[in-house]
This record gives C-alpha cells, structure tokens and sequence, in this order.
C-alpha cells in the first residue's frame, strides 16, 4: 500500500500557540481521497485534528480546503494525484492548509460564517415577486431556468472565495459566490427586482466591478458554477440592458474599452483611464469636474507609471491601429447588427451535446 506524507497547517486558539506544520505519515491506495487520508491521521495519530466533512462525495460543500497551494474539495482529490503534483512542485509532501481568505477557526477548519454566508445574505438571495403569488405555482418557461442552472448548481464550499485575488486585496468584495448567487434571481424571471439588484451591485465599491478576471474562481470551483462568468453576465445586463452608469466608472471602463478597441484593435491604454472616468467619452472626462477630480487623484500612478517606463509619453500621445483593422471592425459591425443580445450557456449541453439540449442551451440568455 503506498504511503504518502501529509504535511498539515495546525492551529489550536486555545492553545495560544502560533499556527505551525505537522507531518502525518497515512497508507492508502492513489485512489482515495486527500480527505481520507486527513481522516486517518486523525483516526490513528491525532484525535485533535480538525477538518468539516460531511457527504465525502462533493455534495454537502463542507471539506474545501488549500491543496498544495490550490484551492479545492479533500473529499473530491485523489491522493495519488496530490502526490503527483507535490512531486512537480519539487516536494514529496502534500501540503494540505485551511482555505484563504477566511478566518480559521480550528486547523483546516475556517470561519464560513464570517465571510461566505455574511456575503451570500448580502445579495438578498431569495425571490422578491411583485404582486399576490398565483394561486398554484409559477410557471416559468424552461428555458429561462436553464440559463440559471449553472448558478444554482453552486453547493456553496467557499471554495472560490478562498481562492479569490480581489478578496485577498479588498475583504469587502461580494466576492464570487455571493455574486454567482445574485445572477441566480437576477436572471429567474420571477424576480421583480431585477433592475434594483444591478444598480445595487453596481454602485456598491466592493460589488459587480471589483472582480479583475482572474479566473481563479472558475478554475478552484468544483461544481461548474463560473463564478467569474456569472459576474460578467450581471455586468452585461447592467450596463447593455438598464445602461446603469455608476459611480465606480464600471459602465465607463467598459465601454471605454469597448471603443477603444473598436477603433485601434489593440488597447491604448493611455486613453483608458481618462475615458473611464469619463463614462467611455474623452471630452466629457476633460471637461466634467467629478471626472477631472478623479484624473487629478489618478497623477501619482500616471507620473509612477512613466518613471518605471511602463508608459511612455510617445506612447501616451500616439497609438497605432493595427494594419487589419477593418476586420475588427467588421466583428463589431455583425455584432451590433443583431437585434438582440445572443449568450451560449455552455453549461448544460448533454454527454453528447445532443441536439435537443444544446438547442435548449444555445437560446438561454433571453436578450
Ligand atoms: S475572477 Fe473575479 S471573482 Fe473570480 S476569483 Fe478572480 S477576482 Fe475573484
Ligand atoms: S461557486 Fe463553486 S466554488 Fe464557489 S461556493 Fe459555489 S460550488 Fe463552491
Ligand atoms: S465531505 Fe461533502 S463535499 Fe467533501
């Protein structure tokens, strides 16, 4: 039977102890799970250590946990395949910590509470239905429900949260569950609040434009959920669908990007931040006061920018367009010649992709 080591992140706040590591040595066949192997440490060596589970089978959410460095469930990573990554690390150790951005409570176990459901309550996540509700149920065409599959697919194991940059820079941040849960009544269509919703997330500092796409989310995230993609379909329907223009420049940045590529093909990064401010115009940004006070507090990382070369002042005054432009602006020309907004949800296609479903899937975005 093969014997891996398990090298654990303890931490006891009663003991007063600073958190510190602890190798188990467990057998196991490849086979079974990082979970298991945490269990049997605990069964045979240390009764005192700490790890959530419940279904052992990627249902209940409860053993998310840091995997050498990646964030994931202990009950749903073989042990052999955590071996195996240790080992192209350089380690013969697998290194098994509680997730990130997360108080820990008791070694690998961290403070949900805390921070994944104050997030999930934040986004109001039930349906608010305008009017009397029918005297039997909804009926909701099934086609909308499925382009809310994916969200409601989430078993809530914080896994994305652990594993989320924004969250490690700015712990305000809704965070990716939280946001993936909003899109979840944002897209059912018994919700009445939809338009609130956006212009709530919108304008909150710490909601809909603080994600940076980093994809970390939908990397860690063991459910198929996409994180990330659900954020950026509740950007599309605040900005494309109810033009919400918020305070943090979100609309802006967008549609400055947007245009910027439409008209150069590649981004000219020094008109970015002027036109973001400016809600995507260059002119509104020189000539509204609230846009030149933010360029104003913007100079320090402008002038640090161009000490570290990372802007040039040639190429802050000058941006070529690439030479075969016109076919970008072709794309842009098909795209705004459609009358309504096409998304592919990816999510449910079927084993096969058989014709039904992806026919299903590909008419699941409803504008
Ligand atoms: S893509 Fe956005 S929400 Fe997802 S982990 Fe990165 S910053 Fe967080
Ligand atoms: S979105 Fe995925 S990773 Fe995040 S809590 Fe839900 S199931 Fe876990
Ligand atoms: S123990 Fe339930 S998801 Fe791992």
């Amino acid at each position: 039977m093969p014997e891996y080591t398990l090298k654990i992140r303890r931490f006891d706040p009663e003991s007063g102890r600073a958190a510190y590591w602890e190798s188990f040595q467990v057998e196991l066949p490849p086979e079974r799970s990082v979970l298991d192997g945490v269990l049997q440490a605990r069964d045979t060596q240390d009764g005192s250590l700490s790890i959530r589970c419940s279904c052992q089978a990627a249902i209940c959410g409860s053993c998310a946990v840091r995997i050498n460095g990646r964030t994931g469930l202990a009950c749903n990573t073989k042990i052999g395949e955590a071996f195996e990554r240790a080992k192209s690390f350089g380690h013969d150790e697998i290194v098994v910590e509680p997730m990130g951005n997360m108080p820990v409570i008791k070694d690998l176990i961290v403070d949900m509470d805390a921070v994944h459901w104050k997030k999930v309550k934040r986004v109001v996540p039930w349906l608010l239905p305008a009017g009397d509700p029918p005297e039997r149920e909804y009926v909701v065409p099934p086609e909308s429900m499925i382009d809310v599959t994916q969200t409601m697919a989430c078993i809530h194991c914080g896994a994305c949260v652990g594993a989320c940059l924004s969250l490690e820079v700015d712990p305000e941040f809704i965070g990716p569950a939280a946001l993936a849960k909003a899109y979840r009544f944002v897209g059912d269509p018994r919700d009445a609040a939809t338009e609130d919703r956006l212009r709530d997330l919108a304008e909150d500092p710490h909601g809909l434009y603080d994600c940076t796409h980093c994809f970390a989310c939908v990397e860690v995230c063991p459910k198929g959920v996409a994180p990330m993609d659900q954020i950026m379909r509740l950007r599309r329907r605040a900005t494309a669908d109810y033009g919400i223009k918020d305070r943090n420049n979100g609309y802006g940045h967008e549609k400055a990007f947007v245009d910027l590529i439409e008209r150069y093909g590649t981004l000219h990064e020094a008109q970015l931040l002027p036109r973001s401010y400016g809600q995507g115009s260059l002119i509104r940004s020189q000539i509204d006061p609230s846009s030149l006070k933010q360029l104003a507090s913007s100079l320090p990382t402008v002038i640090n920018g161009l000490k570290s070369g990372k802007v040039s002042p040639k190429a802050a005054l000058w941006h070529h367009k690439l030479p075969d432009q016109k076919h970008v602006r072709r794309i842009y020309k098909e795209i705004h010649s459609k009358d309504e907004r096409l998304e592919l949800n990816l999510y449910i296609v079927g084993e096969s992709g058989g014709e039904t479903e992806g026919a299903m899937a590909e008419g699941s975005q409803e504008s």
